[in-house]
């Protein structure tokens, strides 16, 4: 059957050829308007007046938009929070907030003149960073963004004072820019009595509908958003395209004409939200044995100037604060903090990476003062694997894990890896090497599938089978490049028992599937998997008890096997029996809908189980450092994960790889920079270093964990693996704060912040030198 095959993604000749067809390929209606943004040049001010008379008179300006100008609300907050406007009017919170929108009859024209406008500001004391929102105000108060949460498990301080050794710190971890290969991008085409069929580059339809309806006070039922994939997405498209396609659809929506509006790649940098920086206060106590008593973490996160999904990212911070290790008493806490940046946002792992990497520095903190291998300390403190037996699966949120498979998969990866091996050849190289450095570790992976948002964890599909025995799908999840399309084919090719190239799957469209949630959270497969299986099932069920009657056999009778149909001993093909069905009239297409059991969460309480299962993996790797320039290379990456029965192993497999890479580029060389007054200046690649071929590993195996179906009754028993792998990319990190402590014979914790750039890198080991 077409299910766990390596097949390629359905587009991926298109992609390669140039073929596939993104938003700015679409052909433009006749009489487009090009748009383009004002934005604001200070990082938090009043704005004392505003001059576009310039902007008006520019060359090909057709029209100008201010807040003045929206019709209905001028706000694009997601998820129903209200603190993001469309266009800032009296106050701008960050540099590169939108002012003014100005529409042109060409794109050069209108990004000429969004230049143009004359904006009188009185500055405010903006704050930047996260040390600046902690202790800014002059009684320590600081403004949080959402409402922070805490987890407790056991009682956290009893536990720190009576464990036999304590150790605090601190932990400064990077944000990230998406760096998407298609920039965002919107394009409307207004219709009949002011509907709007908008094409945009988003991972969440549904909530660009609800938003342009609420800018343009109109009903949601006169918007249609369509999606056929984007060129990436990594959570940067899940809120951040609602500006694009609001400001298009209110163009659209006031001029009569079509309206696009896809800014630059420097733009897009500074107008969008990244993924959160952190800095982690922690306190760890434990025994002689390196056993984990007691854990106290405070989260502070730069959240920027607005809510957007800040709540979540920092919530999944908490709830992957444990990584793969049980903490008998814990008190996990975040802090959403209020700066005048651009409003953070989704991001591969929404928070979940911060979490872990702050879970391995407990583990690092732990093994130099005990004098032993962090591998050993990891694994003794692992959840148990049988909950009735251990006591030791009980997470800080108070959901048992049930499904552990760390210690074989982690055993495995350090068998096949030669982990303890290398680490004697690496002991000895460091030994006689003055200049050079090697660094190995292996890090496990951990990480709960299912929105935490419990609502989100729904979705819908429509299958529509034609007379010849094509069959058409659509769903609710948006492709990005992660291959859901051709996952969620295979689905309905395996329950029809057809080729694959008989499955045409189609753009994802709110006017065919309503009511959609984000394509996020690694839930794509699952939750629209299950979602299109129950639509070909209501069709196949329909299409037996049609055989069964028509031929005079029994129900179990007729069978569906490669583009066949026996009922009894008579064999049609699949198109003849749906002809014969539809001549019988026998309804051919239906909807299939899906929501994930058994999971629940009362945030207030901090308990439930909101987690349908984890998906777990390990990486292990090894690299050598330059110790009189920072500089590194990463020698060798062993990967061992887990998909459970993958849908598609070749697919997996590329999401395994390009999870890691990007992983590690966050955690190495990723650097967002800010200026004194609050301006990105890494806003190119010129300066902004994303992983690049010369980066990859030398040695790259990467392997999918065999024999290891979900526990849970997943999609054909599959594991999502859109996030999990770049959480992988930690090892690369203690693999280098390993090579960095060799300097100081591992007697003394690196504790190396992310990024660990070379000159991170560099400073870290002269910090060293001079501790010892
Ligand atoms: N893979 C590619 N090629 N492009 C992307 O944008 N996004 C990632 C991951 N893999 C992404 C990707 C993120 S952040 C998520 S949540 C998942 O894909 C979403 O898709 P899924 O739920 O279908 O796995
Ligand atoms: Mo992914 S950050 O959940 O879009």
């Amino acid at each position: 059957g077409a299910a766990h095959d390596s097949r390629r993604h359905e587009s991926a000749h298109k992609h390669v050829s140039g073929e596939a067809v993104y938003v700015d390929d679409i052909a433009e209606p006749a009489g487009l308007l090009h748009v383009y943004l004002g934005l604001s040049s200070r990082a938090h001010a009043r704005i004392r007046s505003i001059d576009l008379s310039p902007v008006r008179r520019a060359p090909g300006v057709v029209a100008v938009f201010t807040a003045d100008d929206v019709p209905g609300v001028n706000d694009i907050g997601c998820m129903g929070k209200h603190d993001e406007p469309l266009f800032a009017s009296t106050l701008v919170e960050h540099v590169g907030q939108p002012v003014f929108a100005v529409a042109a009859e060409t794109r050069d024209q209108a990004r000429r003149a969004a230049r143009l406008a004359v904006i009188e500001y009185e500055d405010l004391p903006a704050v930047l960073t996260i040390a600046a929102a902690r202790d800014g105000a002059p009684d320590g108060a600081h403004t949080l963004v959402t409402a922070p949460m805490t987890l407790a498990v056991g009682d956290a301080d009893a536990a720190l004072a009576e464990a036999p050794h304590r150790i605090e710190g601190r932990l400064a971890i990077g944000g990230q820019e998406h760096f998407y290969l298609e920039s965002q991008i919107a394009m409307a085409v207004p219709g009949e009595d002011g509907e709007l069929l908008i094409h945009v580059s988003t991972q969440h339809p549904t909530e660009v509908q609800h938003i342009v309806a609420h800018v343009l006070d109109i009903p949601g039922a006169a918007v249609t958003v369509e999606v056929r994939r984007m060129g990436g997405g990594f959570g940067g498209k899940e809120t951040q395209s609602n500006l694009f396609a609001a400001c298009t659809a209110l163009v659209a929506s006031r001029t009569g004409r079509a309206a696009k509006l896809r800014p630059d790649r420097d733009d897009d940098f500074q107008i969008t939200g990244k993924r959160h920086d952190f800095e982690i206060d922690y306190r760890v106590g434990f025994d002689d044995d390196g056993l984990i008593q007691g854990v106290g973490m405070l989260f502070a996160a730069r959240a920027g100037y607005a809510a957007d999904l800040s709540g979540p990212v920092t919530d999944r911070a908490l709830f992957h604060a444990d990584n793969g290790y049980f903490y008998p008493a814990a008190r996990l806490q975040s802090l959403p903090l209020k700066t005048n940046t651009v409003s953070n946002t989704a991001f591969r792992g929404f928070g979940g990476p911060q979490g872990m990497v702050a879970a391995e520095r407990l583990i690092d903190e732990i093994a130099f003062a005990l004098g032993k291998d962090p591998l050993e300390i990891r694994k003794r403190n692992f959840y148990g694997t049988d909950p009735e037996a251990d006591g030791r699966n009980l997470t800080p949120y108070h959901q048992t894990v049930t499904d552990n498979i760390l210690p074989e998969l982690v055993a495995q990866l350090e068998e096949t890896s030669g982990y303890w091996q290398r680490r004697e050849e690496i002991r000895a190289f460091n030994a006689g090497s003055r200049m050079l450095r090697k660094g190995l570790a292996l890090t496990p992976v951990k990480f709960g599938i299912s929105f935490t948002a419990t609502h989100y964890n729904q979705a819908g599909a429509l299958v529509h089978v034609y007379t010849d025995g094509s069959i058409q799908l659509n769903h609710g999840g948006t492709e990005m490049g992660q291959g859901l399309y051709t996952k969620v084919a295979q689905v309905v090719a395996e329950e029809f028992q057809v080729d694959i190239s008989t499955i045409r799957p189609t753009a994802t469209n709110t006017g065919k599937v309503p009511n959609t949630s984000a394509t996020a959270a690694s839930s794509g497969a699952d939750l629209n998997g299950k979602a299109a299986q129950a639509a070909a099932r209501t069709i196949r069920e329909r299409l037996v008890a049609f055989a069964a009657e028509a031929w005079g056999v029994a129900p179990d009778a007729v069978r569906f096997e490669r583009n066949r149909v026996w009922a009894g001993d008579r064999e049609m093909s699949f198109a003849d029996l749906v002809r014969a069905a539809y001549m019988a009239r026998v309804q051919l297409s239906a909807t299939g809908f899906y929501k994930t059991p058994k999971i629940h969460w009362d945030r207030a309480a901090g308990r439930g189980t909101p987690f349908y299962y984890f998906a777990y993996g390990a990486a292990c790797a090894e690299v050598t450092v330059d110790t009189l320039t920072g500089e590194y290379v990463v020698d060798r990456v062993d990967i061992l994960h887990d998909c459970g029965r993958s849908l598609n192993p070749a697919i997996d497999r590329g999401q395994i790889e390009g999870g890691f890479v990007q992983g590690m580029g966050w955690l190495t060389m990723e650097e967002l920079w800010w200026d004194g007054q609050g301006r990105l200046r890494t806003h190119a690649p010129s300066t902004y270093k994303i992983p690049a071929c010369s980066d990859r590993p030398r040695v790259f195996n990467v392997a999918l964990l065999e024999n290891a179906p979900n526990r849970e009754d997943s999609i054909f028993r599959s594991k999502a693996v859109g996030e999990p792998p770049f959480m992988l990319g930690m090892s690369v990190f203690h693999a280098l704060s390993d090579a960095v402590a060799s300097v100081a014979g591992h007697r003394l914790c690196p504790r190396l912040d992310a990024p660990a750039t070379p000159e991170r890198v560099l400073a870290c080991i002269a910090a060293l030198r001079e501790r010892e």
